[in-house]
This record gives structure tokens, sequence and C-alpha cells, in this order.
């Protein structure tokens, strides 16, 4: 069976997170804003869930209509043949937003959401007790000006979450926007990738894991695996697949350096978890002492002074990046940072700029070529 799937993505890197997409055989890939539409059947589901680096999660698009009442929203989710899609004892949560539009609580389209699914189960699995204690089966609304769109979550956990960070130093870069500005760098298969603030060494081992064509998602698992209309063995021939097209032998080298000790130890065993461990190393340095090689490309992610010391230590620190950038040019600098000062700093304007929300920080993507 085919799909309407969706994948919410970073505002402006919808164009590039959307290559993953085609590269695994989605068909009618189309971007818009902060999202990227695509169709497929199970092992599209599967692949998206296990090879693409950039978003937070899949999801299946199983209606969109107009929704200015409660009665249309109920009547809308209502017509969902849920029943085929969920079994009688399954448990599902719904969550929900609403923005630009009539119905703006978002408690109360919840809980009419939640009241259609229910009626109609009842109804189509031929029972008045539905006892919600089977597989869990996320389900989502958004209603965005007056058109309710609602989905099945397929992932589960978003899809940052990898399987290789269990443990992060205190202000870790999330791993889906790490991968996010590995695409706006372009690293390949034989780049030299360098961090001078490497933390739990995020940015290099996305760097490698992207070089080496190692699906992200090949240590978690996903909620659709359980999905009684998705058969286990699609899940399998996507990760024997995925498996298959790992290069173990590029060119690609990958140096992180942090002053934190701890840190260095935690991004060592990170890499190693995340199965690059022999293509990336960590050192303790000050970032005063930074000598990348002239062939590297440098990603970081700086300390913010909202979350780390104060701002005149972050400003310092940006100072003396800069410094040691002038005296060792790289061919590439990718620095994100909520510093809306950071040029100054740094001691030069970038080439380019994009913004991208670190969490609920926004920042900004400072690039130099
Ligand atoms: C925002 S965190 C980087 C997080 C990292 N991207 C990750 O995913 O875990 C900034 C890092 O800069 C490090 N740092 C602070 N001062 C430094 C200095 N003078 N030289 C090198 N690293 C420093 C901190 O220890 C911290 O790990």
């Amino acid at each position: 069976m085919t799909y309407d799937l969706v994948a919410p993505c970073y505002f402006g890197t919808e164009s590039s997170a959307s290559f993953d997409f085609k590269r695994i055989g989605a068909e009618n890939v189309t971007v818009t804003d902060g999202r990227i539409s695509f169709r497929g059947d199970e092992s599209v589901i599967a692949a998206a869930n296990l090879a693409t680096r950039c978003t937070e999660r899949i999801l299946i698009l199983l209606k969109r209509f107009p929704a200015r009442t409660f009665d249309e929203l109920f009547d809308g989710v209502n017509a969902i043949h849920w029943e085929e899609l969920m079994p009688k004892d399954a448990e599902f949560p719904v969550k929900g937003s609403s923005l630009s539009s009539t119905l703006s609580s978002v408690p109360a389209c919840q809980s009419i959401v939640k009241k259609a699914i229910v009626e109609r189960m009842k109804v189509g699995h031929h029972t008045n007790f539905l006892p919600e204690s089977g597989q869990l089966y996320k389900l989502r609304f958004s209603i965005r000006k007056d058109m309710a769109e609602v989905f099945l979550d397929t992932s589960g956990d978003g899809l940052h979450k990898r399987g290789y960070r269990a443990n992060a130093t205190e202000a870790p870069i999330k791993e889906t926007l790490a991968a996010t500005i590995v695409d706006l760098a372009r690293v390949r298969t034989d780049s030299l990738v360098q961090d001078p603030f490497c933390g739990s060494g995020t940015m290099i081992i996305e760097a490698a894991q992207k070089a080496m064509r190692i699906a992200p998602g090949l240590q978690r698992r996903f909620l659709a695996e359980h999905y009684s209309f998705m058969e286990p063995g699609q899940w399998r021939q996507a990760r024997e697949k995925a498996l298959s097209e790992i290069q173990r032998d590029v060119a690609f080298e990958g140096r992180g350096f942090d002053i934190d000790p701890r840190a260095v130890e935690l991004a060592n065993r990170n890499a190693k978890l995340a199965g690059v461990g022999n293509k990336c190393k960590f050192f303790v340095a000050d970032v005063a002492d930074f000598m990348p090689d002239s062939r590297s490309i440098m990603l970081t992610n700086p300390p913010y002074g909202e979350r780390l010391g104060d701002l005149e230590m972050a400003a310092k620190l940006e100072k003396t990046l800069g410094e040691r950038l002038r005296i060792n040019p790289v061919s590439g600098s990718y620095i994100i940072t909520s510093d809306a000062e950071f040029e100054q700093n740094f001691g030069k304007k970038a080439a380019k700029r994009r913004k991208l929300y670190n969490g609920m920080i926004p920042c900004q993507v400072y690039m130099y070529y």
C-alpha cells in the first residue's frame, strides 16, 4: 500500500534535507516551509526512519480536511478507518497543535479528536470497551488556517535519538541539527572535519556517519515496527540494505577538541558506539591552541552565553577562535551560535548566514568559505 508521508524539518533546510528522501526511493518528494512531503509504501517508511538524517519524525498523513467547527473536526476524524489501522486494545494518545485557526483551544480539539477515534473504533471493532492496554500508536493532529491534518507517527522517539549518545555534555546540539549543518558544509567521503568545541562529539560523529553512509537509525527501534499493518520483514530488509551500504574504508577524518576532559572521554565513547571510532579522534585542548589543518572544514557550536558561562566568556572564545583561524585558515567554517554579536567578536562577516533553532534557542549558522 502507498501512503502520504510527511517529515518535519528545520526551516530553510528543506531542499537539502529532501535529497535523503529521493535517495531512499520516496516518490513525489515536495518541500514546503519546515516539511518534506512524499509518498511511499511500508519499505519507504522503514527506510525513511532508518536512513534520513535531518528530520525529526516520519508521519503518515491520514487525512486533510477543513475544520472550522468541532463538528467538522469530529466528522473528519471519525471518517478515518481507524479499525483497520489499530487493533481494539491499542493505546492511542493524541497530541496536537493549532495555529491561526478558529478552533484555537488545543485541549478541546484534543478531546474531540480522541472522542471521534473512540467512537469509530467501538463501531469498527464491535465493542463497547477499549482497554488501551496493548501496542502504542501515537497520533497527532495539526490545525493551520482552519485546515486539519491527522497523522500517525511511525517514529516514536524523535529521530534525533540515534542511540549513540546516551550521555551528553551540558549543552549538546541536537543530532538532526548537527546533521543539517553537515549537509550545509557539504561534507564528503574524503573530508577532514574539525571541531574545536566538540563537547560530546555530535558534529564530528554526524559528519563521519554521513561520510561512511552509516544510516543514523541503525541502532534504535521505531514505533511502527510494532504496528499491525506493517510487516516485520520490511524493517529487516531496510536494516540489511542500510548495513550493506556502509563504506568503512573512506578517507574521511574527524578531529574534535574540548577543554573538558570528561567531554573528550564521552566523545570518544560516543564515536565508538556510533560505529565511527576509527575515523574520529578527540583531544583535550584549549581553543587558544587550535591549529586546524588548512584542508579541513570546521564545524562548531561554541559555548552560548545563555547556557554555559556568561556572555563575556562566550565573546572572548569567539574572538580567540577568529584569531586562530586567521593564523590557520581552513577551507570552510560553519559556526552555529545564538550570539547576535558573533561576527563582531569573531572579526569577520560571514559569506552566508542561515537561521535555525537549537531546541528552543534561535540561532544562526555563520558560513565562511
Ligand atoms: C555548546 S558546547 C558544544 C556541544 C557539542 N556540540 C555537543 O554536541 O556536545 C561547547 C563546548 O565548548 C567547550 N569549551 C569551553 N571553553 C573552551 C575552550 N576554551 N577551549 C575548548 N573548548 C571549550 C565546553 O567544554 C563545551 O563542551
